[in-house]
């Protein structure tokens, strides 16, 4: 996605609220989740949205949880941008496998980010590493098993090749929400099995939430998960 993604129409769609999964499915876990740990913790903690892409979603958070003090990174020069042009918050042009770690955050948040990066295991280490003790990593992502062959089933993307869960490989996709607006995007997919996300999970983290969600023609097409720091 850092490639030939078209972050001005994204930030339009989601002030306008028409991306559904968006409004109904994955900002109600990260306010959820985020109200939870500061019922425990203190409302003054620190949130690290990581691949904020446009700026969005930390925004409606720093709305949300306004003692809260949030930050958002993103690789791609053309986010960054994005959000700073539309949101008066701290963002900064950063890959996260590159982040210092002399600053520990209470929540990392990875909206839709896992499988448009390449370094899945380099991306958890670091994580474990700047999260605080007992901080927790709020984490979305399509399902791996469903999302990719429901969209193929329903003819909205079309492949070269027939889609082989067990090859872990990347695909460059067209970017489409139901209803949405028509994006000059591609969205850079790099397909895992769950196994693989499972276990470099459970290798630097403590895994206390994994829900299967976002149902299609009977399958779930998102995995909303909650990692935790010891
Ligand atoms: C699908 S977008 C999601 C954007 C945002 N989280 C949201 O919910 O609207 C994924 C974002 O992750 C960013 N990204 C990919 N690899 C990254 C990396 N290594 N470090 C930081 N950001 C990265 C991309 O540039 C892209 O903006």
């Amino acid at each position: 996605m850092s490639i030939q993604y078209d972050y001005e129409s994204r930030v339009d769609e989601l002030i306008k609220g028409v991306d559904a999964t968006f409004k109904n499915i994955l900002e109600p876990f990260i306010y959820g989740n985020i109200s939870e740990y500061i019922k425990q913790s203190g409302a003054n903690i620190d949130i690290l949205d990581v691949g904020c892409g446009c700026g969005y979603l930390t925004a409606s958070i720093a709305k949300e949880f306004g003692e809260a003090k949030i930050e958002g990174i993103d690789i791609a020069e053309g986010a960054i941008a994005c959000a700073t042009s539309h949101f008066d918050l701290k963002f900064r042009q950063q890959d996260v496998v590159d982040l210092s770690e002399s600053k520990k955050f209470d929540v990392m948040v990875y909206n839709m980010v896992l499988h448009n990066l390449q370094e899945l295991e380099q991306t958890i280490r670091k994580t474990s590493r700047i999260l605080k003790d007992k901080g927790i990593v709020l984490i979305t992502i399509p399902h791996p098993a469903f999302w990719l062959s429901d969209k193929i089933a329903r003819g909205k993307i079309i492949l070269e090749e027939p889609f082989n869960y067990s090859l872990e490989r990347f695909y460059q996709i067209p970017f489409q929400i139901k209803n949405g607006m028509q994006h000059q995007a591609q969205l850079t997919y790099y397909h895992r099995r769950l196994t693989t996300y499972i276990n470099i999970f459970s290798k630097y983290l403590k895994l206390v939430k994994f829900e299967e969600v976002d149902f299609k023609n009977g399958y779930p097409t998102m995995l909303r998960i909650v990692l935790e720091n010891g």
